[in-house]
C-alpha cells in the first residue's frame, strides 16, 4: 500500500461519497465506542472523522486501537455519508465520515504539553518552547496562513503597478531609525563591525538615485530596543520608495492597497476615504499622535475657562502655562467613589498629578473633589456647555503641562473607551497623521532629534526656518495609524546635499560625524539625486489588526519574549572561546546575570 495521500482532511464533502481516498495527517483525538474506534484527522485543511470498524476491518482496527494524539497517520478509506443524527453542522467535513480499511502510523508523538486546541489558555512561554506544536492549533495556523495572503497581495499589487522587488544587505553599516543597533563583529577586519539594519531606508534611497524609479521589498529589520507588546526585535516591513512623486502619490497609493487588502483577506470594515488630521490636531483632539479613531471622547480645552476661577490647582496651572483639559464620559455619572478612585490611580500612575471628576446627575452636580465650592453656577456652565455635557455623564479634568496633560488624557480615553467597549472590533479606523515636526527638542540630552528620522524633507515652505526656528519646521512626513496603533510611517526624503548636511548639523553631527557615517549617502545625492519619498508599514501590525491580536507575537511564526528570548532555541546563547577568539573579541560579563523568561 502507498501512504501518498489522494485527498486533504478537510476538504472531503458529501460529494465524494463511495469515494476510496488515502489521506496523511496527525490524530486530533481517538474515541472508543463499545470497540469501534473514532479518529479525528487533521491536515492544514482541517479536520475529518475516520471510523474504524472492527468487524469490517479488524486488522486496522487492531492498529487504530493504539494510536494516541497526535500521531502522524495514512489512513486510507471509503467516504460515506454520517449516520442521520450524527452530522456536525460546525465541522466543515461534517456530513461525511471515513470508513477506514488500511492504516499505516508514519510517526509516533509523545503527549503534547498542551493539547492541540484552540480554545486552551497555555502559559506563552511553554507555547514559544513548542512553537512547533502551538501552530498546529488550528487559530495559529490560520494567522500564519492569513500572513502569507496578505503579503502576497502587497506584492501583487506593487508589482502591477511597475515596482521592481530588490532585496538589500542585511550586513551593512547602520541604518539609524533610532533604535540600538545588533552589531555582527567581522572576522576579517578585526575590531570592525557590521550593524543590521534598522530599515532599509538609506538603500532604498540609493536604489532611487540609481534610477529605480518604484521599489518595494518585504524587507527584515532589526532593533535593539525594549520589545513591547506591538514591537519585536527582528520584524517586517514592507518597504518602499518612488521617485519624482509628491506626499499625496504615496497617500493614495497607499490607502488604495489597505483598502483592498482588508477585503481580500479580512470582513472587516473600512471608513473610505481615511481621515487625514495634521500632528497638531491629533495632539490637540486626542493627545496622540496614534489615536484611536473608533470612537469619539476628544479632549476639550478648558484652559481660557478655568483660568477666571478661583479652584487653585486649575488657575495656577494656566498661570504657569499649563493645560487643563477634559474628556466627556457619556452614561458615567453612577460611577461609584470606588470606580472614581480607581481612574484617579491609573491617572497618577500614567503620571499625572490628580484627577477631577464631576457627575452631571437627575439630583444635580457630584464630585468627590472639593472643586465646586470654588465655582459659580455660569462657571460650571460655561465648562459643562464646551465640554457638551448631558444628564448621566461624567466630566473628567487633567491639568498639567501640556504634554503631560495629553499623555495622561490619551491614557485615560483609552482607558474609558475600554471600559465602555467603544471600539467596534470590526471596524479598521485608518487616518492619516500628516505634518510633523520636523525634529523634537530632547530636553534630557539637550538637543534636537529627528521626529521621523534624519532623511525627512523640511516642508520647502519651512526651510529659512531650519536656521532661527528649528522646532517649528513642519516635515513632509506621514503616519497611517489604524485603531490606535502606527501601521506606517514614510515622508518625502531630502535629496539635496546641502539640506541633508544642515539637518545633520541641527542634529548635532560635526562635519566629520556626518562625513563618516553618511558620506556614500551624501556623495549619492551630488550625482543627480531625484526628488523622492516612501514609506513602511509594519507587516505584524497590519497582521495584529486583522486577526485582533492584542501582540504581534502571535503573527510570527516564531517570535522572541517579550524579554527578547527565544525559549525554543535558547536564543541568545553564549559561543565557543574559539570563536570569540577568531573574532577578536574579549567577555566582560556583568556582576549578575540577566534572567532569561
Ligand atoms: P519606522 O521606524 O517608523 O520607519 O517604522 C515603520 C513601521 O514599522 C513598524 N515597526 C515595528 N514593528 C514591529 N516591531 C518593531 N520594533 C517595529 N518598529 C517599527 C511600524 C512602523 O510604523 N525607514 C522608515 C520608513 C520610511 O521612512 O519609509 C522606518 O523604518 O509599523
Ligand atoms: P490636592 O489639592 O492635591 O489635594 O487635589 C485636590 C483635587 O484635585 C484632588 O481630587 C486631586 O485628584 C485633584 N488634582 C490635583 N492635581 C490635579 C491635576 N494636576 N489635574 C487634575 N486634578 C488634580
Amino acid at each position: 500500500m502507498t501512504w501518498k495521500r489522494t485527498d486533504n482532511c478537510g476538504e472531503l464533502r458529501g460529494g465524494d461519497a463511495d469515494r476510496t481516498v488515502t489521506l496523511n495527517g496527525w490524530v486530533q483525538r481517538t474515541r472508543d465506542h463499545g470497540g469501534v474506534i473514532f479518529i479525528d484527522l487533521r491536515d492544514r485543511t482541517g479536520l475529518v472523522q475516520v471510523v474504524f470498524n472492527p468487524e469490517t476491518d479488524p486488522e486496522a482496527k487492531a492498529i487504530a486501537e493504539d494510536v494516541r494524539n497526535e500521531y502522524v497517520l495514512s489512513v486510507t478509506g471509503t467516504v460515506r455519508p454520517r449516520p442521520e443524527g450524527t452530522v456536525n453542522p460546525n465541522l466543515s467535513t461534517g456530513e461525511i465520515e471515513v470508513a477506514g480499511r488500511q492504516i499505516e502510523v508514519l510517526n509516533t508523538s509523545k503527549t503534547p504539553p498542551f493539547p492541540i486546541q484552540d480554545d486552551v489558555d497555555v502559559d506563552e512561554n511553554v507555547r514559544l518552547k513548542y512553537r512547533y506544536l502551538d501552530l498546529r492549533r488550528s487559530n495559529m495556523h490560520d494567522k500564519i496562513a492569513l500572513r502569507h495572503r496578505a503579503i502576497q497581495f502587497m506584492r501583487n499589487f506593487l508589482d502591477a503597478r511597475g515596482f521592481y522587488e530588490i532585496e538589500t544587505p542585511i550586513l551593512l553599516k547602520s541604518t539609524p531609525e533610532g533604535a540600538r543597533d545588533y552589531l555582527v563583529p567581522s572576522r576579517i577586519y578585526p575590531g570592525k563591525f557590521y550593524a543590521l539594519p534598522q530599515s532599509p531606508q538609506q538603500l532604498k534611497q540609493l536604489l532611487m538615485v540609481a534610477g529605480f524609479e518604484k521599489y518595494f521589498q518585504i524587507a527584515r529589520c532589526f532593533r535593539d530596543e525594549d520589545p513591547r507588546s506591538d514591537r519585536q526585535p527582528e520584524f517586517t516591513q514592507l518597504d518602499l520608495e518612488m521617485s519624482f512623486i509628491e506626499q499625496e502619490d504615496i497617500l493614495s497609493l497607499m490607502e488604495a492597497m489597505f483598502i483592498e487588502l482588508v477585503e481580500k483577506v479580512s470582513d472587516k470594515k473600512v471608513i473610505q476615504p481615511f481621515p487625514r488630521l495634521t500632528y497638531a490636531e491629533a495632539m490637540e483632539r486626542y493627545g496622540s499622535d496614534k489615536p484611536d479613531l473608533r470612537y469619539g471622547l476628544e479632549l476639550v480645552d478648558l484652559s481660557d475657562l478655568v483660568a477666571e476661577t478661583e479652584f487653585k490647582v486649575f488657575k495656577d496651572t494656566v498661570a504657569r502655562g499649563g493645560r487643563v483639559k477634559a474628556i466627556r464620559a457619556p452614561g458615567c455619572a453612577g460611577y461609584t467613589r470606588r470606580e472614581v478612585d480607581e481612574l484617579t490611580e491609573f491617572v497618577r500612575r500614567a503620571g499625572g498629578k490628580g484627577l477631577v471628576s464631576i457627575a452631571l446627575t437627575e439630583e444635580g452636580l457630584k464630585s468627590p473633589t472639593p472643586i465646586l465650592k470654588f465655582l459659580t453656577e455660569a462657571q460650571v456652565q460655561s465648562l459643562f456647555d464646551r465640554v457638551g455635557m448631558e444628564v448621566g455623564d461624567m466630566m473628567f479634568v487633567v491639568a498639567d503641562d501640556a504634554k503631560t496633560t495629553a499623555t495622561v488624557l490619551d491614557r485615560l480615553r483609552r482607558e474609558i473607551a475600554n471600559r465602555l467597549s467603544l471600539g467596534d472590533p470590526n471596524l479598521l479606523s485608518f487616518a492619516w497623521i500628516v505634518d510633523f515636526p520636523l525634529v523634537e527638542w530632547d530636553a534630557k540630552d539637550n538637543r534636537w532629534d529627528a521626529t521621523h528620522h534624519m532623511f525627512t524633507a523640511p516642508k520647502p515652505e519651512d526651510l529659512p526656518l531650519l536656521d532661527t526656528n528649528p522646532g517649528a519646521v513642519r516635515a513632509d512626513c506621514y503616519d497611517l495609524v489604524c485603531n490606535g496603533h502606527e501601521v506606517a510611517s514614510g515622508s518625502i526624503r531630502i535629496h539635496r546635499r546641502d539640506v541633508q548636511e544642515k539637518v545633520f548639523s541641527l542634529l548635532n553631527y560635526t562635519e566629520e560625524q556626518a562625513a563618516e557615517r553618511f558620506g556614500h549617502l551624501l556623495e549619492a545625492f551630488e550625482y543627480g539625486a531625484p526628488p523622492h519619498g516612501g514609506i513602511a508599514p509594519g507587516i505584524e501590525r497590519i497582521l495584529m489588526l486583522l486577526t485582533d491580536g492584542e501582540n504581534i507575537r502571535d503573527v510570527m511564526a516564531f517570535p522572541k519574549t517579550a524579554s527578547g528570548h527565544d525559549p525554543m532555541t535558547d536564543a541568545p546563547d553564549r559561543v565557543d572561546e574559539a570563536q570569540l577568539k577568531e573574532l577578536h573579541i574579549e567577555v566582560e560579563l556583568p556582576d549578575e546575570d540577566v534572567e532569561e523568561e
